[in-house]
């Protein structure tokens, strides 16, 4: 049984104090399937929410099977699934392949027939058997709702929330998932609440709850609704809700409410005798509690979905593997990082002509005339500016171009998935196992793109230093810039947002180095410390021969840092940045 008494989620609205939900007091039976209905704005949705946890309710209090959610901790995972009307899959994937992932991540299971097993059947329940081995992108609005609905079934929730799961579908499709998610009610004692601003298919419901802003204007069988509402046909209901304020409405159903829990009742118990209702649990579902060890021990409903739930490493290793699918079947993706990938080194190396160029020594006889030894003088100079700054030009392109690829490996990595991931986490999924699952997907670009930089230049135009000290910084300044770039992405609301940001980022490294522009002192003392691409570009550049070292120093000063001071703030950067990500990924950003 869940229970609402007197709920209510009030927000701040210009300095006053406003209830999206107002005092609202519902009982909904295991078995029972409810539509919530009302006009647009109402609060329906608001209220699904504050039943799932993710609106915290500002007074009164929820019960879930005689345990009292609003003091002893929200549903399990495992006990609800929410099917918001967002798609919550992949588009490259498959609907057998998204079921699959959403069973890994949800459900422990002993061994991969049982995996299987779980699988076929929430296939079968939601009639995607057919059809499994499509892609999510190509599926109609119905099969995309279904998906949705398979997805939250793999862990056989006791509770089954729905968000306008028919809106935008024909009235066919529309009455095929009434139906389905009526059968699903039907089983296992499952109660399905289903938000819903349509008004057909009112008698597949075992209850209806008409809201007003806010406030519940009826609860009560579907027969009695017209009736009750004194109007002729349902659709005459909304006009006439805004025919008195919400207020009468609810005093006058406080006084009815009695009356027609009784009819749902008799309603039920009729339903049982004619054995149109089964009430056991599935015996193919995993065991849970029942009531009389949450009696006993309340706190038992959260350690369950410890138990329940697959481990650190499962989830990782399952987003891992499924974010590599994602990635290559997306050929736009898969040929822009080649193109890049290949590209970009063969840009630096069109400009390494001059920096292989030779720097002449002073030679170690006098010249006999002084005009000759100026001129030598002169002349060896000039060598050290020119092989000077195309080295220290080459270095700070190479850098600067890994920073950008960077930017370009993780500014819509988090962002452009949100909703997917806040559902995914909301199921049980552990902000760690998914942050970590992005950083080994991103090393592997970081390092490909940084060595094959490194390898690829050196080829052409051999770096005259220590090669290797050289590419660990080429690799610390991707990593920085994958890292600062996911973080904004963590913490950003929208992709958009995130890549513009994250390309203004890239952008203002080079001036604000100070390696090619001259900045005020105090202005660069200020913005070096942020500046990535200066300190990779200064650790390469220590990293020099000395005499190459000495031409780049001959054009600007690089005294200033040693290359500890590189690597430290280079990692820095780094944990800086993964420990915002992992504060975005955290923070619950719900649409
Ligand atoms: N967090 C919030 N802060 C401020 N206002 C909110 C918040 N959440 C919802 N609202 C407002 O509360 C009202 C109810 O919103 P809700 O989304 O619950 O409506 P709804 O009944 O689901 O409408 P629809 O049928 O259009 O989906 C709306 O006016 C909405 O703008
Ligand atoms: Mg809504």
């Amino acid at each position: 049984m869940l229970e609402l008494q007197d709920v209510c989620f009030t927000i701040k609205k210009d300095g006053a104090e406003t209830n999206l939900v107002d005092h609202v007091s519902i009982k909904v039976p295991k078995g029972h399937f409810m539509a919530i209905v009302g006009p647009s704005g109402c609060g329906k949705t608001t209220l699904l929410k504050t039943i799932a946890g993710l609106n915290p309710e500002s007074k009164g209090a929820l019960f879930w099977e005689s345990r009292n959610l609003s003091e002893e901790g929200d549903f399990s995972p495992s006990e609800m699934g929410y099917v918001p009307q967002f798609s919550i899959a992949y588009d490259p994937l498959t609907v057998d392949e998204s079921v699959e992932a959403a069973t890994r991540l949800r459900v422990k299971y002993k061994d991969t027939a049982e995996l299987d097993h779980r699988i076929d059947r929430v296939l079968e329940e939601t009639g995607l058997g057919p059809i499994s081995d499509r892609v999510v992108k190509v599926l109609s609005g119905g099969q995309k709702r279904r998906l949705g609905l398979a997805m939250e079934l793999v862990s056989d929730p006791k509770i089954l929330l729905c968000d306008e799961v028919t809106s935008g579908l024909d009235p066919r499709s529309e009455r095929e998932i009434v139906r389905l998610l009526h059968d699903l009610s039907r089983k296992d004692g499952r109660i399905v609440l289903s938000v819903t601003h349509s008004l057909a298919h009112l008698e597949l419901y075992d209850s209806i709850l008409v809201l007003h802003e806010g406030r519940v204007a009826f609860h009560g069988p579907p027969e009695r609704l017209t009736h009750y509402f004194s109007v002729k046909d349902t659709e005459e209901v909304y006009p006439r809700l805004a025919s008195q304020a919400s207020e009468r409405w609810q005093a006058s159903w406080q006084k009815h409410s009695a009356s027609y829990y009784g009819m749902l009742e008799k309603n039920r118990a009729r339903h049982i005798a004619n054995g149109e209702l089964h009430l056991k649990p599935n015996p193919a579902a995993a065991p849970t509690l029942d009531a009389n060890d949450l009696e006993k021990n309340p706190a038992a409903g959260h350690a369950d979905m410890e138990t329940r739930l697959p481990g650190f490493f499962s989830q990782f290793a399952t987003l891992l593997s499924r974010r590599w699918r994602i990635f290559f079947r997306d050929r736009g993706q898969v040929f822009l990082q080649l193109a890049i990938l290949i590209c970009f080194p063969v840009l630096v190396t069109l400009f390494s002509d001059k920096a292989s160029g030779n720097i002449r020594r002073y030679s170690d006889v006098r010249q006999n005339d002084v005009f000759a030894e100026i001129q030598e003088q002169q002349s060896v100079r000039s060598d050290q500016a020119k092989v000077g700054s195309a080295i220290s030009g080459i270095i700070m392109f190479q850098v600067v171009l890994l920073a950008l690829m960077g930017s370009n490996n993780s500014a819509r990595e988090i962002a452009a998935e949100r909703p997917i991931y806040e559902k995914e986490k909301f199921g049980g999924l552990r902000p760690m196992a998914y942050l970590s699952s992005k950083i080994a997907f991103l090393s592997c670009l970081v390092i490909a793109q940084s060595l094959w930089m490194a390898f690829f230049v050196n080829f052409f135009g051999p770096f005259r230093g220590d090669f290797i000290q050289h590419s660990i910084f080429l690799i610390l300044v991707n990593a920085s810039m994958t890292s600062i770039c996911l973080a904004i992405s963590a913490l950003m609301r929208t992709a958009e947002q995130a890549s513009l940001l994250s390309i203004y980022l890239v952008g203002f490294q080079l001036p604000l180095s100070g390696a090619v522009l001259a900045l005020p002192e105090h202005i660069e003392a200020f913005t070096r410390p942020f500046v990535s691409a200066y300190w990779a570009w200064s650790g390469s550049v220590e990293a020099l021969q000395s005499q190459v070292h000495g031409a780049v120093q001959s054009v600007i000063d690089t005294s200033l840092s040693n290359q500890n001071a590189c690597y430290f703030t280079l990692g820095i950067h780094i944990l800086v940045a993964l420990g915002m990500a992992w504060i975005g990924a955290r923070r619950p950003q719900w649409e």
